[in-house]
């Protein structure tokens, strides 16, 4: 829900809430209408408070004063009201901030003042971008922050994804930052986020793309904790067509979970951060996520676990039949008490079938997540359009021929196998048949001794 902008905490109470009447609001008459008392002074513009505070106050009220106006939070005569109790205090040797005394008048809620305060830190501290400007801050990841701003040039909202220091320093890590933006920009899909730029700002590489004014399907999942299966369907299709489309291009995602997916308030499906988890490692970014309830390694794929370098479009295929599973089932498919004991099950465990954690499931969606989820890469869709005819066929209410087919043969492997230990004919690791054969050469080896010694004593008796 996004946050109210204007509502100032009900009930506030404050040592100078007080001085708001004794001073006289100016956005009150000054009483009744027949009051005789001095006339109000005219109301102030935007303008003539930011001269005002560029004279007398400090550089962070000044920010914070145009923040506040622009952002329509306050009005320029309350900004004036904070102005003249700060002059007066001053005189009295109390120095307060004008973010202090906005909150203090009940012209701003505390909630208000901490985010503006974050608006200020991050314009402060070099994050200015020329050509944009930073109207709020929208979220932080593990790996970076990103703030709602304005393009100057062309009058739009945008995102500004600001990545931290610690990932900079390296050149392989800027180059491929780079290159991905700018192979990431070659992208033109109405359901991926459009990437716009990449640049540097003082000591800070940022990436702007395309605004979505929504949620994220993780946000949805932690208010409702499951989606119904068509929904899921509605935005895995649109999803899986970004993802087509990107292949096509030669680009991989690495990094499709429930926090990339982004839902408009219309219901289109966005895939947000296409080319930036190339920058960094998938180890890397997994470790990032020690400690989170939720984080890449619930959806990465076995491959990229195992660090291999040759990364394809089956990753994303496994991703997003993990965040599938997710959506329809509410857990995530493999769960435990820290990122390794995680991937370790993505490697070697069991996947529960979708349809036995909610059996309101189709048999037919419960198939395609699975083949989705084939730990064996061969085993796996190999490409999106495959995929989406299985996803559509279940939309229609009609068997996944694709995901039934390979399940079915993937079944009749395993009754193969079955038989053949019945039978005795016992299936073998290959590690383990060299200790077998040598274990049958020093039997026999035995034997033939044995009949040496037995032929020899019979000869000589
Ligand atoms: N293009 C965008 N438009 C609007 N909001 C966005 C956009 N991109 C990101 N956000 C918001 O910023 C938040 C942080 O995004 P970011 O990509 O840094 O981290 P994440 O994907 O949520 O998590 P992680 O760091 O674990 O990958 C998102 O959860 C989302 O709410
Ligand atoms: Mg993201």
């Amino acid at each position: 829900m996004p946050e109210s902008t204007n509502q100032p905490d009900p009930g506030k109470t404050s040592p100078l809430a007080g001085s708001r009447a004794a001073m006289g609001s100016p956005g009150e008459a000054g009483g009744s209408m027949e009051s005789t008392g001095p006339t109000p002074p005219p109301p102030a513009s935007a303008d003539e408070i930011l001269q005002e505070l560029a004279k007398s106050g400090t550089n962070v009220d000044t920010m914070v004063g145009r923040l506040v106006i622009d952002q329509g939070l306050a009005t320029p005569d309350e900004v004036r009201h904070c102005i003249e109790l700060s002059r007066a205090l001053a005189q009295e040797r109390n120095e307060r901030s004008l973010a202090e005394l906005l909150v203090d008048n009940a012209y701003i809620t505390h909630r208000q003042m901490t985010r503006l305060r974050e608006v200020v830190a991050a314009e402060r501290s070099g994050q200015k971008i020329p050509g944009y400007k930073v109207l709020g801050k929208l979220g932080a990841g593990a790996m970076a922050t990103v703030f709602k701003a304005k393009q100057m040039s062309l009058d739009r909202m945008v995102a500004i994804k600001v990545l931290p220091r610690k990932f900079t320093s390296s050149p392989q890590f800027i180059e491929r930052f780079y290159a991905e933006g700018r192979a990431a920009a070659q992208l033109n899909h109405p359901n991926i986020v459009q990437a716009y730029d990449v640049g540097k700002a003082g000591e800070y590489h940022y990436f702007v793309m395309e605004y979505v004014d929504g949620s994220t399907v993780y946000d949805e999942i932690a208010r409702s904790k499951r989606y119904s299966e068509k929904d899921a369907l509605d935005i895995v299709i649109q999803i899986a067509e970004a993802l087509q489309h990107a292949h096509e291009k030669g680009l991989v995602h690495r990094d499709v979970k429930p926090k990339n997916l982004m839902l408009t308030k219309e219901g289109v499906a966005k895939l947000a951060d296409m080319g930036l988890a190339r920058a960094i490692s998938d180890r890397e970014a997994a470790e990032a996520e020690q400690g989170k309830a939720f984080g890449t390694p619930y959806y990465i794929s076995p491959e990229q676990i195992r660090g291999e370098l040759n990364i394809g479009p089956p990753a994303d295929i496994y991703s997003l039949g993990a965040t599938l599973y997710h959506m329809v089932t509410g857990n995530v498919p493999f769960d435990g008490k820290n990122p390794s004991a995680v991937m370790h099950k993505h490697l070697k465990a069991d996947l529960v079938p979708p349809d036995h954690v909610n059996p309101r499931l189709s048999a037919g969606i419960s198939e395609v997540i699975e083949m989705m989820m084939a730990k064996d890469v061969k085993r796996r869709y190999q490409k999106c359009a495959d995929l989406l005819a299985d996803l559509r066929l279940v939309r229609k209410g009609e068997p996944p021929v694709m995901a039934r087919k390979e399940l079915a043969g993937a079944a009749l492997a395993g009754l193969a196998q079955a038989e053949a230990q019945a039978q005795g004919e016992i299936a073998i690791a290959p590690t383990e048949q060299p200790m077998v054969r040598a274990w049958l050469f020093y039997l026999m080896l035995g034997v033939a001794a044995l009949s040496l010694i037995v032929n020899v004593v019979q000869f000589l008796t």
